[in-house]
């Protein structure tokens, strides 16, 4: 079972970018967190951020997995084209998020992931991509 793990734009900078928000956590240390926990589970993973939607798009089309777990930051926002991606694939994707977007400001409260997503994990510092494995996982194995 092979998961795609997708950061978008800004999320390289983790453990530097707005801490008081975001948290002192760096982007590698959640993937090794990640893949830690997809090794106990039995899952291998595929990581990539990018700061261009582009990118991110091409990654969608063309990676070979069962599922995606994608915190797509401030694309989830703008970004008809990572969502028409994602339809295309088929595939069943959880969106993540670290901070609660609905508590944040309104431009950040509309997503064009969340109705075609199974589900969002959202305010939960780096464990909310921990979450959301287990549930990509819940999802693949059918255990609800
Ligand atoms: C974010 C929330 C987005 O609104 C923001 O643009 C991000 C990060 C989060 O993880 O909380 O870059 O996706």
């Amino acid at each position: 079972m092979n998961v795609l793990v997708l950061h978008g734009p800004n999320l390289n900078l983790l453990g530097e970018r707005e801490p008081e928000i975001y948290g002192s956590k760096t982007l590698r240390s959640i993937n090794e967190d990640l893949i830690q926990l997809a090794r106990e589970l039995g899952m291998s993973l595929s990581i990539f951020q990018s700061n261009h939607e582009g990118e991110l798009i091409e990654k969608i089309q063309q990676a070979d997995v069962s599922g995606i777990l994608i915190n797509a930051a401030a694309y989830t926002h703008t970004s008809i084209g990572i969502r028409d991606a994602l339809l295309t694939r088929d595939l069943p994707f959880v969106e993540v998020h670290m901070t609660n977007v609905f508590s944040r400001e309104s431009y950040r409260h509309h997503s064009y992931l969340s109705d075609v997503a199974i589900g969002i994990v959202s305010g939960f510092g780096a464990n909310s991509y921990l979450l959301g494995l287990r549930a990509i996982y819940g999802n693949l194995t059918q255990i609800e």
